[in-house]
């Protein structure tokens, strides 16, 4: 079985201190800040750069019981995931359930915008964690 991706939506870096990377991502690197928000449900803030593919999310904990603030407290700061956005979200799930990935969510979730996300457990993408989405997130910027 194959399957078809249309290409990386986004990749998101963990970071400790939100307003000291923004200008670095913003000012230095260049890149269009297009939204600051909080996840509340996920205990996060958020940068996004970007609009549409290959955005760059950075992501920062609002607390320290959650798995951003885990995975700083343990890695440090650096690559938390990428986003490869899918055609066919199940069918992609299938391929890499039959290839022995493990998958973090069996079944596609609800994410931002109405998208359709799931997370690949690290171990089964080369040691990075991996969130696909089929459909874009729209939102008004
Ligand atoms: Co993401």
């Amino acid at each position: 079985m194959t399957v078809k991706a249309k290409g990386l939506d986004h990749v998101a870096i963990a970071v400790k201190d939100l307003d000291k990377a923004i200008p670095i991502y913003r000012d230095a690197l260049g890149l269009e800040l297009a939204e600051v928000e909080v996840v509340a449900e996920q205990h996060v803030r958020t940068a996004i750069f970007g609009h549409g593919m290959g955005r760059v999310e950075l992501i920062c904990p609002t607390d320290n019981d959650n798995g951003v603030a885990r995975f700083l407290e343990k890695r440090g700061e650096g690559l938390h995931h990428i986003c490869i956005e899918v055609e066919d979200i199940h069918a992609a799930l299938a391929a890499l359930k039959a290839r022995g990935a493990p998958l973090i969510d069996e079944t596609p979730k609800m994410g931002a915008g109405g998208a359709q996300i799931a997370f690949i457990h690290p171990k089964g993408t080369a040691g990075v964690l991996t969130e696909l989405r089929q459909g874009t997130a729209k939102k008004e910027h």
